[in-house]
């Protein structure tokens, strides 16, 4: 039987008739002695239809067709190649018997989607493997290779990886020829007795696990099943797994999550420039400027066998730049994530250099120094006389005019913005930004490039601080009044930490450093970032910024920061008074809201749901929140409106609702009607 289904064998209502059928069929023809259920195409499926979940369920259920193939009286041998995913792997596990390829990955990824697998998988796969390692799998939610999956006992046979048909079919045969059982996975108990045993490893898991899964509910709905499939017999385990995965498929966190999945593909896809737009090959790419951003930028390529140049104007700068990234490779090998002679060939395809003309072989060049724009034009035209004709030349800036840069070459259209993420070799968000007069192969190259090197680019148009920085500032000034006005920046912290992201806007000041962009000579003694740094309280690195840092950079609030507020308040008159939680998170939040909107009116972003991919990626805004833009909707734009109104009335027009806000709001939409 051999599943045939889009892209993904996705098992949506037809593929699940035609399974059904098809074993219905295979039982009644006494021809037939065994079934080989294989996968058509790319893989042998990717799990449950996702775009059919909120929707009335048509023909034979997920969980009752695995039932039922489970319950066929010939034998059922899974086949696996490509991708055997939630739903998927869900359908091997009901067959009898799984052979596989070395380059299959199996996995139950529902996690990620804000749900568990639902149709028997935590049930079936402790059987299997036993509780820790499903906990692992079910959890940790990443697939493994089918080498793994052999150890682990959960794939019966590897395959020759060009010879699956053939290898399924002689092991059916041989199945059947030495009469075999037909192995239930639902009437194993061996493997569970250990969670029986010692349910204290569920305790352990949840502690280990904490800080990955903070404010997400699934994660805790899959150990309580995988605890289940250990204390309750299969049936009643299987109903309790029904049950959560019913009450996780209809909230907010999986339809954020599921909202990202697709969010995700879309931001790939640019309306005037057609996935078939032939994109400039990239041999080789020029890094200039040594310092954190540009290290990292380098990192992305040499990690993706790309060699890169990367130039410095100072040896000591360059000697330091290396350094870094040297000792970055070092110890990922250390932790036993890079093969120690991956650090080789890696520092391997580093070149370095004084001299800007070493990238006149360049197929790409991105600039990451100072963010001043005497350099930076400085740099283009100079670039211009260098580069080799058709070399992209990109700009790593994170809020300058992309156009104004442009200008200073002869070859406009093959300037683009580039803007990653601090620390550029971690952060996935890549920010494309397009010019007035980028090339459409330009924008290709460099969405593609970006996902080569395992980016999730987005593009962007130009203004101020692009997407994710020009929302952030609106979050920062509020931030910056909220204190003033007496809340403390610990509260302020807290208040968005435990709204899901990974930090609040003052601890994440001191880990960037508060003298970006100060220095003594221009230092005017104004605000609370002024005194900060005349006091060498520049942040983490300087032991102290707007907290106290111990040795090991905990942080605990600083009464000198809080004297430091107060005097600050005092002479700018600001009145004092409380804030609710509630006032500090919309405040913080809603006018950054208000700015994505503002950016859609513009054209500055395709979608919405670009916004929300760039809050996700750059920033950490927590998944299961879908964005700034879904979590507005899933509030209800009235509501964010009407207290946008609020505010405006009491501070003035930072908070005036945009025109797309308002008649969003009036017409009862959402963003995602857009
Ligand atoms: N349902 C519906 N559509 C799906 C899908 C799914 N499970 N998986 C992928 N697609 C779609 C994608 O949206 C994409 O559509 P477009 O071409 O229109 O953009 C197309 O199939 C191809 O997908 P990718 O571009 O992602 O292809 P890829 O080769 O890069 O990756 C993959 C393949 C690794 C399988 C990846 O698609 C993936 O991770 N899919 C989701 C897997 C998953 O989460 N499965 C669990 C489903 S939930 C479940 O099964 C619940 C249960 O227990 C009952």
């Amino acid at each position: 039987m051999t599943l045939q289904s889009g892209p993904v064998n996705a098992l949506g209502s037809g593929l699940r008739q035609g399974i059904l059928a098809a074993v219905e069929a295979a039982e009644a023809d006494p021809a037939v002695k065994a079934i080989v259920l294989i996968g058509g195409g790319r893989m042998f499926s990717a799990g449950a239809d996702i775009t059919e979940f909120g929707k009335p369920q048509s023909g034979i259920s997920l969980p009752d067709l695995l039932n039922r193939i489970e319950a066929s009286t010939k034998p059922v041998v899974a086949a696996i190649h490509g991708n055997a995913l939630g739903g998927g792997l869900e359908t091997a596990l009901a067959c009898h018997y799984r052979v596989a390829v070395p380059s299959a990955k199996v996995g139950l990824p529902e996690v990620k989607l804000g749900i568990l697998p639902g149709a028997g998988g935590t049930q079936r796969l402790p059987r299997v493997v036993g509780p820790r390692k499903a906990l692992e799998v079910i959890v940790g939610g990443s697939p493994i290779g089918a080498k793994a999956a052999a150890g682990m006992g959960l794939i019966d046979e590897l395959a020759p990886e060009d010879g699956l048909r053939a290898h399924a079919v002689a092991f059916a045969e041989r199945v059947v020829a030495e009469g075999r059982p037909l192995t239930k996975i639902r009437d194993r108990d061996d493997k569970i007795a250990e969670g029986r045993d010692d349910p204290s490893l569920f305790a352990a898991f949840r502690e280990e696990n904490a800080r990955k899964t903070r404010g997400f509910e699934a994660p805790e709905a899959c150990i309580a099943c995988v605890e289940a499939a250990c204390r309750l017999p299969f049936d009643e385990g299987i109903a309790f797994e029904r049950a959560q995965f019913q009450a996780l498929v209809s909230g907010t966190q999986s339809a954020a999550q599921r909202y990202v999945f697709f969010a995700e593909r879309q931001a790939a896809k640019i309306p005037d420039v057609p996935d078939d737009t032939p994109a400039r090959p990239i041999a080789k790419v020029g890094v200039i400027g040594a310092g954190t951003m540009g290290g990292g930028i380098s990192m992305n390529f040499l990690n993706a066998g790309i060699p890169v140049t990367i130039v410095e104007t100072r040896r000591e700068a360059l000697d330091r730049g290396l350094k870094t990234i040297r000792t970055n490779y070092e110890n990922t090998a250390k932790k036993g994530r890079l093969k120690p002679e991956d650090v080789e060939t890696r520092m391997g395809l580093l070149s370095d250099t004084l001299e800007l003309d070493a990238l006149a072989d360049c197929d790409l060049i991105i600039e990451a120094v100072f963010e001043d724009m005497g350099i930076k034009k400085e740099i283009f035209s100079k670039l211009d006389a260098i580069a080799k004709p058709g070399a992209i030349l990109a700009s790593n800036t994170s809020y300058l005019d992309i156009d104004a840069i442009a200008a200073m070459t002869s070859r406009p259209a093959d300037v683009i913005g580039m803007h990653f993420f601090s620390p550029a070799n971690v952060m996935r968000l890549l920010e494309v930004v397009r010019g007035e007069k980028t090339a459409k192969d330009v924008i290709a190259t460099a969405m593609q490039i970006g996902r080569k090197v395992g980016k999730i680019p987005v593009l962007v148009g130009v203004c101020h601080g692009f997407v994710g920085n020009r929302m952030l500032a609106e979050r920062q000034r509020e931030a910056n009044r909220l204190i003033l006005e007496g809340v403390t920046p610990w509260d302020v912290d807290r208040v968005i930490y435990e709204f899901g992201l990974p930090m609040g806007p003052f601890t994440m000041s001191d880990l960037a450093g508060l003298d970006i962009g100060w220095s003594r000579e221009t230092n005017k003694s104004e605000s609370v970032r002024d005194l900060l740094c005349e006091q060498d309280r520049r942040g983490q690195k300087t032991g102290a910024g707007f907290y106290d840092y111990d040795a090991r950079r905990k942080a605990t609030p600083s009464p000198v920061t809080e004297e430091i507020i107060a005097k600050v308040a005092a002479r700018q008159g600001v009145k004092r008074k409380d804030a609710t939680d509630q006032e500090i998170l919309e405040r913080c939040l809603y006018p950054m809201v208000n700015e994505g909107a503002k950016i859609l009116e513009e054209g500055k972003a395709i979608r919405a749901s670009d916004i929300d991919i760039v809050w996700i990626n750059g920033y950490g805004w927590p998944v299961y929140r879908g964005g700034p833009m879904f979590w507005a909707d899933t509030i209800g734009l009235p509501k964010v409106l009407e207290r946008l109104r609020a505010y405006q009335a009491e501070y003035g027009d930072a908070f005036k609702p945009s025109a797309l806000l308002e008649r969003l709001a009036a017409e009862g939409k959402g963003f995602k009607d857009l």
